[in-house]
């Protein structure tokens, strides 16, 4: 679904040039979900950046379903974006003004969508995650684990193709991060692509397949036959 060839990805220029990414090439398929470990500094968030497609490599090729990302304008850009991917993050990025379910549809506010089939959408997604009864909490008044399912679910309001999670339980305790694993397995085994950054091992056993990175390489894939 998603192939990445020879991707470099260099920040600043002269002496201060840093190269985050040095000729990745990867394979996502459908229906997979991926780790991807590394110390820090490796280039985990530049690569899942230019998966997600908020950030462009300097050099290599990016194929989405097939269709290569060089030829797509900004515009396209930000649309397929939209529509096929997903964003979780460790620090959750909600909006403090806004409601859970508000937070939940705000994607569908670019899309085609009435407003209530928006609000039965968020719902729906809202009692998937558990939070039916959170509704119209805000995010200060929810906690951490409640926050990033807040952001799970909107997450996948667009029906993404692929969701990429960049250290979803770096913020939470354990027992919240293995409440968010099991959300996320339960996603992975209704069909849902994931591609996720984490520093745990024991987070990264929940995935099918594990990509461990170094100086902005890919130095080994491993498949987890225990997931
Ligand atoms: N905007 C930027 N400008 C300059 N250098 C950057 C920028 N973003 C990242 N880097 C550098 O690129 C390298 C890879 O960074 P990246 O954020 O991808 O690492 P990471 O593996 O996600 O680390 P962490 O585990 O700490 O989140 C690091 O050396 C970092 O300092
Ligand atoms: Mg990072």
């Amino acid at each position: 679904m998603i192939r990445i060839e020879n991707i470099t990805r260099t920040y600043g220029s002269g002496d201060i040039e840093v190269n985050a990414l040095v000729n990745v090439s990867l394979v996502i398929k459908e229906n997979e979900f991926v780790a991807v470990m590394g110390a820090s500094g490796s280039g985990k968030s530049t690569l899942m950046n230019i998966l997600g497609c908020l950030d462009t490599p300097t050099s290599g090729e990016y194929y989405l379903s097939d269709l290569s990302v060089k030829d797509i304008d900004d515009v396209s850009l930000s649309k397929i974006r939209n529509e096929k991917i997903g964003f979780i993050f460790q620090t959750f990025h909600l909006l403090p003004r806004l409601t859970a379910l508000q937070n939940v549809t705000l994607p569908l506010r670019y899309c085609d969508v009435t407003p209530e089939e928006s609000e039965r959408r968020g719902k729906e997604l809202l009692a998937k995650v558990g939070l039916s009864d959170r509704a119209h909490h805000k995010p200060f008044e929810m906690s951490g684990g409640q926050r990033q399912r807040v952001a799970i679910a909107r997450a996948l309001v667009n029906n993404p193709k692929v969701i990429f999670a960049d250290e979803p339980t770096g913020n939470l305790d354990s027992t919240t991060s293995y409440e968010i694993m099991d959300l996320l397995c339960e996603l992975h085994t209704q069909g849902q692509t994931i591609v996720m950054v984490t520093h745990e091992e024991d987070i990264a056993r929940y995935a099918d397949r594990t990509i461990r990175m170094k100086d902005g390489q890919v130095v080994q894939e491993k498949l987890c036959l225990t997931a």
